[in-house]
């Protein structure tokens, strides 16, 4: 069985992926709690509660595959841009480090577009240029996989000697209506005040999800918190608008319908963790590429 480290592991994009293709998460690594008591809920494995800025060597289990989806902000055109200048850089400047101790066969990176313009791109080159590795990126966005919504990322592949990597021909699927993931019951603080709608609906992203051609934008961490381009807005009736749910998005993000977030927690640190997440669909795809799995 391929073993895999899960690096940044959030709620657990890539355990829920490699559910499918038989690899076992020997370790997870996030420092958000709540982020770590959805992951264990769902996947059974409890995340290891550290701050990967000063993670040692050490303290990494050894794995064929290291799967990490380090913090965008740095990078992101939402975000101030400062590369590794950002302290949010020192997690994956950390690891990229240990990465030339351990030389998993298989390392896997996602991240914003903007990340290939970044310094942060050149030290992840020149480390897997070091270490012999080839490495491929590919942009995907779940409208790739039949869903109507625009999230598109970066996914870094590379392999060491011994393991290919043929990104597969994109499928093309026909785009599903988003009327099929809006549940008909949600919990009432999802619905957008009367006095915010009015202030900010010129701005807002909202669709009606019985237009076919709907699309939704990419939801963010502050989903919650902003109006401006952090998410789409569900039309109710005229004049009156909600929130997706954290349910909602996760499942729109390739997560199977029984993924659930405990109790306790908030809508808005649910929807926090569900804005944070990667697309299901796009792992798989990559995995399926992978020499290891075909
Ligand atoms: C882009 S999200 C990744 C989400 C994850 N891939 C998923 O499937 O939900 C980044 C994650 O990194 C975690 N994180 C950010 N900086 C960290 C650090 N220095 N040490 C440990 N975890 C960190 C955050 O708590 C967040 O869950």
């Amino acid at each position: 069985m391929i073993k895999a480290l899960e690096l940044f592991s959030g709620i657990g994009a890539f355990a829920e992926a490699s559910e499918k293709r038989g690899i076992e998460v020997v370790a997870a690594f996030d420092q958000d709690p709540r982020a770590n008591q959805t992951y264990q809920l769902n996947h059974g494995l409890k995340p290891i509660s550290r701050n990967l800025d000063t993670i040692a060597s050490a303290e990494l289990p050894e794995a064929d595959l290291w799967w990490m989806s380090p913090p965008c902000q740095p990078y992101s055109v939402r975000g101030n841009q400062k590369g590794l200048g950002d302290p949010r850089s020192r997690s994956l400047v950390n690891l990229l480090g240990h990465l030339k101790k351990h030389q998993p066969k298989v390392l896997m990176l996602e991240n914003v577009c903007g990340f290939k313009d970044s310094d942060a791109h050149i030290l992840l080159d020149k480390t897997l240029e070091e270490m012999g590795y080839k490495s491929r990126i590919v942009e995907l966005s779940p409208t790739d996989f039949g869903i109507r919504m625009r999230r598109p990322r970066l996914y870094f592949v590379a392999t060491a000697d011994g393991v290919t990597f043929q990104a597969p021909a994109v499928q093309n699927q026909p785009l599903m209506n988003l009327r099929g993931f809006v549940r008909e019951v949600y919990p009432d603080d999802l619905i957008v005040a009367q006095k915010d709608f009015e202030r900010y609906s010129p701005s807002l992203h909202i669709i009606n999800p019985a237009d076919e051609n709907a699309y939704a934008i990419c939801f963010t961490s502050g989903y919650w918190k902003s109006f401006k381009s952090s998410g789409t807005f569900i039309e109710i009736e005229k004049g009156k608008i909600r929130r997706f749910s954290p349910e909602e998005i996760v499942t729109l993000m390739g997560f199977a319908s029984g993924f659930e977030f405990p109790k306790d927690l908030t809508t808005q640190a649910k929807l926090k963790l569900a804005g944070n997440t990667v697309d299901v669909r796009a792992i798989d795809y990559l995995l399926s590429g992978i020499s290891f799995f075909n």
